[in-house]
């Protein structure tokens, strides 16, 4: 068992070197770019792709979004080869490809310390049947450090003793988490703002979107703390503050981050109502690997508010994937229509394919993981692709897509319409 605890996490504890724009990082820590130049999973959609970068104002610093979107094929096109060195079939700044528009929109937030352009397969294959993608660079993508007093880092390795890897993380990276209040400080601003300026560009001559994003059906898809933030102003799970908390869970300063109420940090006190955060523009979620920040106790009921129609989309490695117990809570309390699907034998890292194939960052990760890799991201891609089109295109035959095995690493399926 420790062989196989060591490296997971190795995988979120480093050395930081400060350096402001890094050319690649998993958050402050610099990487090297993939060495061996590898491709990502094909898409499945119909329509070619085009990624196109954007550097936002957002309060005092620069807030950077990719634009995934259907584009029309260039002969000699060269494909976009990401921050992180891996190459797929998106071509930057490719002409956009009115044919089927106007595209439904989908906003994308990654997992902390992730780059916006680092989920490469994923977001590609949402633009290829037809949808405009933004992808996030959050504040943590270059700045959260792991970092976390010597009493937490005991406590993550029991943690991560336990199967219980979201806590084990939460904890290594419980600096950051404090200091941002579990992203609370700008999280849910980032996306809110990216929300807006996309709307925008819908309608603004000027911009290469103009007349081809359809703004009356916005979906929103994050992985791992952008699933949870997925689950809060996606999807409309409550966080309910009614209750007497203990001294515990109300000290800001508990060397245990873990152990600190979500409903103590100033943000949650303001909430004015228990679903403050919900964005009602959106009309669909998927929710990639969550952990889960709120009290266990609390889970069922805040996911008892959660009405737009969602999909838990995860893997099942119990070492190396976020803890199931909660997403069974979130499916089993949420009011449908609602999905959850298991692929076999997948770590946390796999979605974001960039990271997963990092020669540093996951070179202790055993093989069963990384293999069959264009399998298993083509079950990411069937049910996330089919979920979308049936709840923002409205796509009833989609519905035989989501109710079947499409693959025997499907491990597990759920769903109640
Ligand atoms: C945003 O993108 C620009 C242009 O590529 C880059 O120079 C800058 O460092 C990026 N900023 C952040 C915060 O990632
Ligand atoms: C992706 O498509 C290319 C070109 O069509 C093909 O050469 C390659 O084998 C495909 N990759 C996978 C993993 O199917
Ligand atoms: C909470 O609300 C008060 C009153 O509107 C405001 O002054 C304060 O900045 C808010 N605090 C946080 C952390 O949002
Ligand atoms: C993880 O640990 C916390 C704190 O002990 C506990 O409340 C929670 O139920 C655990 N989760 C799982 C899935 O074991
Ligand atoms: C599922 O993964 C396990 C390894 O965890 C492997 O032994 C098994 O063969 C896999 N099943 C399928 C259908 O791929
Ligand atoms: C990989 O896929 C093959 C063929 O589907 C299967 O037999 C094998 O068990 C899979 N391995 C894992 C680790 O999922």
């Amino acid at each position: 068992m420790t062989r196989l605890i060591a490296p997971f996490l190795s995988l979120f504890l480093s050395l930081v070197v400060a350096e402001p724009d890094p050319a690649f990082s998993f958050g402050a820590r610099l990487l090297d770019p993939i060495s061996t130049g590898i491709e990502t999973a094909n898409t499945t959609g119909s329509q070619h792709v085009g990624i196109r970068r954007e550097s936002f104002a957002f309060e005092d610093r620069q807030l950077n979004v990719s634009w995934w979107y259907p584009a029309t094929s260039e002969d000699n096109a060269v494909p976009f080869t990401n921050a992180g060195g891996l190459v797929g079939e998106a071509v930057l700044d490719a002409p956009l490809d009115s044919s089927n528009g106007p595209y439904p929109l989908i906003i994308f937030s990654p997992g902390v310390a992730s780059w916006d352009d680092s989920y490469y397969f994923f977001l590609q294959n949402l633009a290829s049947h037809g949808y405009v993608v933004v992808s996030i660079k959050h504040l943590d993508a270059t700045k959260a450090e792991a970092k976390a007093n010597p009493l937490a880092l005991a406590q993550a390795k029991k943690y991560q003793e336990e199967q219980n890897g979201s806590y084990a993380v939460w904890l290594t990276y419980s600096w950051w988490f404090r200091t941002t209040h579990e992203g609370l400080k700008y999280r849910p601003q980032e996306i809110g703002f990216v929300i807006d300026k996309a709307i925008q560009a819908a309608s603004d001559k000027l911009s290469p979107f103009h007349g081809n994003i359809d703004a009356e059906n916005i979906g929103m898809a994050g992985h791992s703390l952008g699933g949870f933030y997925t689950l809060l102003v996606g999807a409309g799970m409550a966080v309910n503050c009614d209750y007497p908390m203990t001294l515990k869970e109300q000290n800001l300063l508990n060397p245990i981050l873990t152990e600190v109420n979500f409903c103590a940090w100033p943000e949650s006190r303001n909430f004015s109502s228990p679903t403050d955060l919900h964005d009602s523009r959106i009309k669909a979620a998927i929710s990639l690997a969550p952990p889960v920040f709120i009290k266990p106790s609390e889970i069922t009921r805040g996911a008892n508010s959660i009405k737009t129609p969602l999909m838990i989309l995860t893997g099942n490695d119990p070492y190396f994937e976020s803890t199931l117990k909660p997403q069974r809570q979130l499916y089993d309390g949420a009011a449908g229509p609602k999905y959850k699907v298991e692929i076999n034998a997948t770590n946390h890292m796999l979605i974001a394919d960039t990271y997963q194939y990092n020669d540093e960052l996951t070179a202790n990760v055993p093989a069963y993981l990384k293999s069959n890799f264009s399998a298993k991201a083509d079950v990411y891609m069937t049910y996330s692709s089919a979920f979308f089109d049936m709840y923002l295109k409205k796509d009833d035959s989609k519905k035989e897509v989501l109710q079947s095995s499409s693959s025997p690493l499907v491990a597990a399926l759920d769903y109640s319409e």
